[in-house]
């Protein structure tokens, strides 16, 4: 059944009209002013040059955040609401970025119900986050597959072949080399990246509300610890966006371990021997031509699961530090820490110690930025909306208000970005008031 014209989507209608005719009377008034306001209809694609994001020509560094949950909380007129909520909620903070998935494959609420067959419902609630992202001025990390099974994942894709009798492995990684899913994957990124939306009529691969596609969540293929399955797979997908879609920035979506081909004094920054065996391989792969910048994830808990608090943390700073450095030495291309938490569940959790966990990060990236560095920015991992923390408490959500400390600190670290990119005369009118 197709959702045709919610209430939603009527007020987002007469929302977007009433500023555009706010801004049309703004540029008449102050071109200069209404030219460099973000908040307006954006215009502009993030773009990239050597280490750094460029944003209308000065360096863009990114507070970011996630909230995986956008399209699937979108579908429903029931929780709809939570999309504008967590926009809001995020704008409030100076946030400028939210990755979220832009895949929901074979589960509840499928953007893809079976290979190369879409759900126009779900497509029309993925219109209505990209519509909402932008008049909140936020733009978007769309991620396009997911290595685990949430959402579907590389296990649904690997189903579908076999269902339809054309799988050659019954392994989930198969989804990295067999031709009927390579051809199933490249059909779903064609209909996604030429989706024209249908409240703005502009093609995904035309709208600069999306900051970036990225590939997979957390890719990793260790039934071929070489790593050169998962290499070929990302040089055929990324040509594959980039034949499509000469617009947007794309990156793998790699948690950063690395891999075979790395120099050891690298091979020994990474949480534990066994990393570097899952097949990904994090210089190699972000190196490749058609990828424009690297992500990274940070998760002491997950793994390092038997180290103390100082060792997490010499752990973390080590990690944050040599990726970046590898951005500037080794790519030459931005980085971006994607996802990063810690568990409210590990052993030893308190609340003051994630505290200076998360700054010891930001504090990272500010230095970088200050020095036109490759640390572009971070992304908490993960806000949610009131309502929402029982069923999406996956012991990293938060509510942001609930906890006043963490909400200043993202705030604290958006606004000195800000400062960075306007200068401290100018911070204040172009944070629509969020710094001072
Ligand atoms: C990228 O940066 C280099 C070095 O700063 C500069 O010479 C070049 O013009 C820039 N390219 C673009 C497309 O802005
Ligand atoms: C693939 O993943 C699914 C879902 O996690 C699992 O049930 C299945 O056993 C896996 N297949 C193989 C061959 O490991």
């Amino acid at each position: 059944m197709a959702v045709t014209n919610g209430l939603f989507y009527h007020i987002l209608a007469f929302t977007s009209c009433v500023a555009f005719i706010y801004f049309s009377f703004r540029d008449l008034k102050d071109d200069f002013r209404s030219h460099f306001l973000e908040n307006k209809p954006q215009v502009r694609f993030v773009e990239r040059n050597g280490t750094q994001f460029f944003l209308g020509g000065k360096p863009f560094y990114v507070n970011g955040w996630n909230s995986y949950w956008l399209m699937d909380q979108a579908v429903e007129e029931s929780t709809r609401p939570r999309v504008s909520t967590i926009f809001r909620t995020g704008s409030q903070m100076g946030l400028t970025v939210c990755r979220t998935w832009a895949f929901n494959d074979g589960t509840h609420n499928a953007l893809q119900i079976s290979p190369g067959r879409f759900d126009e419902r779900v497509f029309q609630a993925l219109d209505g986050v990209i519509e909402e992202a932008r008049s909140h001025g936020i733009r978007l990390i769309l991620s396009l597959a997911n290595n685990l099974d949430a959402y579907g994942g590389k296990s649904q894709y690997v189903k579908w072949a076999w269902e339809e009798g054309v799988g050659v492995s019954a392994s989930n990684d198969s989804f990295f080399f067999d031709p009927s899913i390579k051809s199933y994957f490249k059909s779903y990124l064609k209909t996604l990246l030429t989706r024209r939306n249908h409240m703005t009529g502009v093609q995904y691969k035309d709208d600069p509300t999306i900051f970036a596609w990225e590939l997979m969540n957390e890719p990793r293929c260790s039934s071929d610890s070489s790593g050169r399955t998962l290499q070929s797979w990302i040089e055929e997908m990324s040509a594959y966006v980039k034949l499509i879609d000469q617009n947007h920035l794309l990156t793998v979506g790699l948690e950063g371990f690395y891999g075979p081909t790395s120099p050891p004094d690298k091979l020994s920054i990474n949480p534990g021997e066994w990393f570097s065996m899952l097949g990904s391989d994090f210089i190699r792969n972000s190196k490749i031509p058609t990828i424009d910048f690297a992500s990274v994830h940070v998760y002491p808990d997950s793994w390092m699961v038997h180290a103390d608090i100082t060792e997490k943390e010499r752990f973390v700073s080590k990690w944050v530090k040599s990726h970046i450095e590898d951005g500037e030495k080794m790519l030459n291309k931005p980085v971006l820490f994607t996802e990063f938490g810690l568990s409210t569940e590990a052993n030893g959790f308190d609340h003051a110690h994630r505290l200076l966990f998360y700054k010891s990060i930001y504090d990272t990236i500010y230095e970088s930025a200050k020095r036109n560095g490759a640390g572009s920015g971070a992304f908490i991992w993960q806000l949610i909306v009131e309502g929402m923390e029982i069923l999406f408490h996956d012991t990293f959500a938060f509510v942001p208000e609930s906890i006043p400390s963490l909400h200043s600190l993202l705030k604290e670290q958006s606004c000195r970005l800000a400062t960075l990119r306007y200068g401290s005369d100018l911070v204040k009118q172009f944070s629509k008031n969020v710094c001072e």
